[in-house]
């Protein structure tokens, strides 16, 4: 099933209310529950989503507050929810083997025994301190093996941060203000979300997916390249790639692209990009100036890496002049650039295809295994190589980019980050903040089938 480009309308993610607000805390309760969604226009998909809505709904966190998110499971599978960017307590990290079961599904079924030994349950609380700045953040499952699919299947959401530096700034906001998941996924001719796997016991993909699992549809915010109005004025886009695995080159037909922030929050200065690049994973805010664009004119968001219909993205239409008020400023924030000589250590990790199954140092995921330990508070130099293309993720510790092959970082390697695209056969070396919390915490392939093919290790913060 392919439905009509530029047809639908851009949804808007619902934002998350809380249930109880204290002083210092506000907390949330989100059901993971089957609906039926209206994806495309008079096509009703089944879906698994938080709160029974695809993506979920947008979480919203200030700097200095907590936030507790409890989870209930009305699923038919176990899940596992991780705060991807988030720097987390371990327990609330979302760790693979962290189940939640399905409600009417206990006591634990075999062979789901969390590695922390900590006890499964059919809801759980997520504790996130917040202590972290302003940036654009997601949620998604993280199900040890099954993550692919679950995600496939809609557990997807956002959760920005704000703070007092962000808020000062004359920067777009409200509804000038547009969070875009984008995501591909394919549908069989009933409206089913289409993936390509055996069945829900089996985890991985077959060889012929080895690549991961690409779909026919790109969707933002769970419409087919949806359409929206918009006034010649400036506004903040918020780009998050939600694919399980593939990567798309961003550009506008018309109007220009600033880049003010990457994964974990602001640049120090603006950056004018022709276009953007975003791996699995990955998010890259912008500021879109549609200023002098004449009303009528159509303003396609297009992917220079797709092809035939993934080749767009979305459609924005000018509606013409409308007052504006924002800048983007030269300053945005300050940033402490890492120099390598604060690093305390120095270690490789390899991301690679070996013995039927993808790798990380040779090694498949063993959820009891770590494969080093950092002290918490110090800065190490991690080496990534790669036979693939790999979008490699580091939970906990941000990180700068320090440099590419043989050259230093580039463009889209600015500012703190926690997702980095590693090419075929290239070197990327970064600087890891493990400022936060201790405990056990990973690194992965963020492609999500290499994902659940083992490519991932854990590491321990002491
Ligand atoms: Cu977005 Cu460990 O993942
Ligand atoms: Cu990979």
């Amino acid at each position: 099933l392919r439905p009509e480009r530029f047809q639908a309308k851009l949804p808007i993610p619902p934002v998350a209310r809380p249930v109880k607000v204290t002083a210092d805390t506000d907390h949330y309760l989100v059901t993971q529950r089957v609906a039926q969604a209206e994806l495309i226009p008079g096509i009703k998909t089944e879906i698994w989503g938080y709160d029974g809505v695809f993506p979920g709904p947008t979480f919203r966190a200030r700097k200095g507050r907590w936030t507790v998110v409890t989870v209930r499971n009305e699923l038919p599978v176990p899940t596992s929810t991780h705060l991807h960017g988030g720097v987390t307590p371990a327990e609330s990290d979302g760790f693979p083997t962290d189940l939640i079961l399905p409600a009417g599904y206990s006591p634990a079924p075999p062979g789901h025994h969390s590695a922390t030994g900590r006890h499964h349950d059919t809801t759980r609380d997520y504790t996130y301190p917040i202590t972290q700045r302003a940036a654009t953040l997601w949620y998604h499952d993280h199900r040890m093996d099954f993550t692919g699919p679950q995600v496939w299947r809609g557990l997807a959401g956002l959760f920005l941060i704000t703070d007092e530096i962000e808020s000062a700034l004359p920067l777009p906001r409200d509804d000038r203000d547009l969070p875009l998941m984008i995501c591909d996924r394919s549908f069989a001719a009933d409206g089913s979300l289409k993936y390509p796997q055996r069945d829900m016991t089996h985890p991985g993909a077959d060889g012929m997916f080895h690549a991961g699992i690409f779909g026919d549809v790109i969707l933002v915010n769970g419409a087919p390249w949806p359409r929206t109005e918009a006034a010649a004025v400036r506004y903040r886009l918020r780009l998050v790639n939600g694919s399980n695995a593939r990567r798309y080159r961003l550009s506008l037909s018309a109007g220009t692209i600033t880049q003010i922030g990457s994964d974990a929050g602001l640049l120090a200065a603006p950056l004018p990009r022709e276009d953007v690049l975003l791996a699995p994973g990955e998010r890259v805010d912008v500021i879109a100036d549609f200023t002098g664009l004449p009303a009528g004119t159509e303003v396609t968001m297009a992917n220079t890496l797709g092809e035939g219909p993934t080749a767009d993205v979305m459609r924005f239409v000018i509606t013409g002049p409308a007052p504006d008020d924002t800048r983007i400023p030269v300053t945005l924030t300050t940033l402490e650039t890492l120099d390598r000589t604060r690093a305390v250590a120095e270690r490789r990790f390899d991301f690679r295809f070996g013995g039927g199954r993808w790798t990380i140092n040779d090694q498949p995921y063993d959820p009891a295994a770590t494969m080093c330990s950092v002290r918490e508070g110090t800065v190490e130099l991690w080496r990534f190589t790669s036979d693939f293309h790999h979008p490699v993720h580091v939970h906990m510790g941000h990180f700068q980019v320090l440099s590419r092959g043989a050259g230093g970082p580039e463009p889209g390697d600015a500012g703190w980050k926690d997702t980095v695209d590693v090419r075929p056969y290239e070197t990327v070396q970064v600087l890891v903040d493990f400022t936060g919390h201790r405990g056990r915490y990973m690194l992965h392939c963020h492609n999500l089938e290499h994902e659940d093919m083992a490519m991932m290790a854990n590491f321990d913060i002491v």
